[in-house]
């Protein structure tokens, strides 16, 4: 399996390529996700900032979730994962890391825009991606029961009406007395986050409604604290290494890149925008594990 900085390296050739094209990079300044705003995940270009921004820090997160999840399961030889919202695949790359080469892993990513950049299947793993919504799938019983269902920073794309939507159509899907997991990362900032539990709060409650057990609070998340959660991820794990050459384009150099600047039509703090540091240190580690079991 790739190296997460050989991947981000691969993508930083592309960006560069465009970047430093002449073009105007004002399409760039609204990859974030403040303020209810969410990046257009459709633009290659898009991707490619998002990705060298924040999959570095996210591989980690997911990593960190994985490795909860196998505490959890103890010694499995064989796992099946529903990864909803799945973008490139990134959490199947952190899966990887967690679960042995011995262990046959089922990964089903599905997204409903194609993302570019998407990781290949280790060995003999079987690894699908379905380009589609997973509502409309899942309510047209096109998907297969799993494991696990991992929503990758993605829970926030789903309404109320679509969680439940999905509650219901899985349980009809999951059989009796078999342990599923869903696994959630959630968004750091306190607003964003408090938004990202309450959905979490509604898919627990209406999967216990639907004949479902769970010893989880719903309210309750594994995270950082303190002055650990400004640590370098590479000091708390030796498997990732600073992206240098990541952080010094789009500190240093992406800012100078747009060569259409013009005082009187661009916004005054428009370079200063073009600045992005990636996320290096473990403060975007927030995530969930809810277990249950379908009564008979
Ligand atoms: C913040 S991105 C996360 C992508 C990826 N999991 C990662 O960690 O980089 C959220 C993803 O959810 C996807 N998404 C939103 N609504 C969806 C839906 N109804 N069905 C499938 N994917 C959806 C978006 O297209 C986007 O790729």
């Amino acid at each position: 399996m790739i190296s997460i900085n050989d991947y981000l390296d691969k993508i930083l050739e592309d960006f560069k390529e465009y970047a430093q094209s002449g073009e105007k990079l004002c399409k760039l300044k609204d990859v974030r996700f403040d303020a209810g705003r969410l990046p257009d995940y459709s633009d290659k270009n898009v991707q490619q900032l998002y990705l060298l921004r924040y999959a570095y820090a996210y591989t980690f997160e997911y990593k960190r979730m994985y490795q909860d999840l196998m505490a959890l399961l103890k010694n499995k030889s064989q796992l099946s994962v529903t990864s909803i919202g799945c973008g490139s695949m990134i959490d199947y790359w952190s899966l990887t890391r967690v679960f042995p080469k011995s262990c046959d892993i089922c990964y089903i990513g599905v997204d409903v825009i194609d993302w570019n950049y998407k990781l290949n299947g280790r060995g003999k793993d079987k690894v699908t991606y379905i380009n589609a919504d997973f509502v409309d799938l899942i309510s047209r019983h096109a998907i297969i029961p799993t494991d696990v269902y991992i929503f990758p920073k993605s829970i926030s794309e789903f309404s109320a009406t679509a969680i439940f939507r999905i509650c219901v159509e899985l349980s009809s899907l999951i059989p009796d007395r078999k342990p599923v997991y869903f696994l959630f990362s959630l968004r750091s900032k306190s607003a964003s986050q408090q938004i990202d539990i309450s959905k979490t709060k509604l898919l627990h409650k209406t999967m216990l409604n639907l004949g479902f057990t769970s010893n989880d609070d719903p309210e309750s998340f594994s995270n950082f604290e303190g002055e650990e959660k400004d640590k370098k991820i590479y000091k708390v794990d030796s498997s990732f290494s600073h992206p240098t050459d990541v952080v010094e384009f789009l500190v240093n150099t992406l800012p100078a890149c747009c060569t259409h600047y013009d005082e009187s039509s661009c916004d005054n703090s428009c370079k200063q925008k073009l600045r992005w540091w990636p996320i290096l240190s473990c403060s975007q580690v927030n995530y969930q594990i809810f277990k249950f079991v379908k009564e008979a």
